[in-house]
């Protein structure tokens, strides 16, 4: 089932997410629903708290060229272990902030751990598109949006315009 993704500025979107200790077959439910919504959007990348939920949760899959098999990941309390020193840019965006883009620096290569649909702890080095994702999508379980690693002027700005996207949208 698709779920509706939540807009910034919401103050659901600055919480920091309660670990995920008992894996129910209502977790697995939601964890399909997302990545059924990321699909659908779409996006390369989804957390919990941007449909309403406030559990550790993210899904993410950065196959993006027509003809590849999907990979598709569940990632249940995901942590970067891992971190290198150097350095790379991506011009980021978000479902929660549609239509607007900015160039984030984080590190290239990440170590992250987590646990799967089957409560089975994995880990795994990512690289380009898809540690910048997973960082990114950690971020939102910690409240931070990709925004936040923007001047406040031009922050500011982007929280103005999705202001104005919620009003239009609540008026129709
Ligand atoms: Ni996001």
């Amino acid at each position: 089932m698709k779920r509706n993704i939540l807009i910034h500025p919401d103050p659901r979107l600055k919480k920091v997410c309660a670990p995920v200790d008992d894996l129910t077959d209502e977790l697995r439910k939601l964890a399909d629903d997302m990545l059924e919504t990321m699909y659908d959007a779409p996006g390369v990348g989804l957390a919990a708290p941007q449909i309403g939920v406030l559990d550790r949760l993210i899904v993410i899959d950065c196959v993006k060229e027509e003809g590849e098999t999907p990979r598709p990941l569940i990632m249940f309390n995901p942590e970067v272990v891992a971190s290198s020193d150097e350095t790379s840019v991506y011009e980021e965006g978000c479902l929660s902030i549609p239509d607007q883009y900015a160039e984030v620096t984080r590190p290239k290569v990440v170590d992250v751990t987590w646990m799967d649909q089957n409560g089975k702890l994995q880990q795994e080095t990512f690289d380009g598109l898809w540690a910048t994702c997973v960082q990114h999508e950690i971020d939102h379980l910690n409240g931070k949006l990709f925004i936040d690693y923007l001047k406040p002027l031009k922050r500011q700005m982007i929280t103005r315009k999705m202001q104005k996207l919620k009003r239009e949208r609540t008026r129709t």
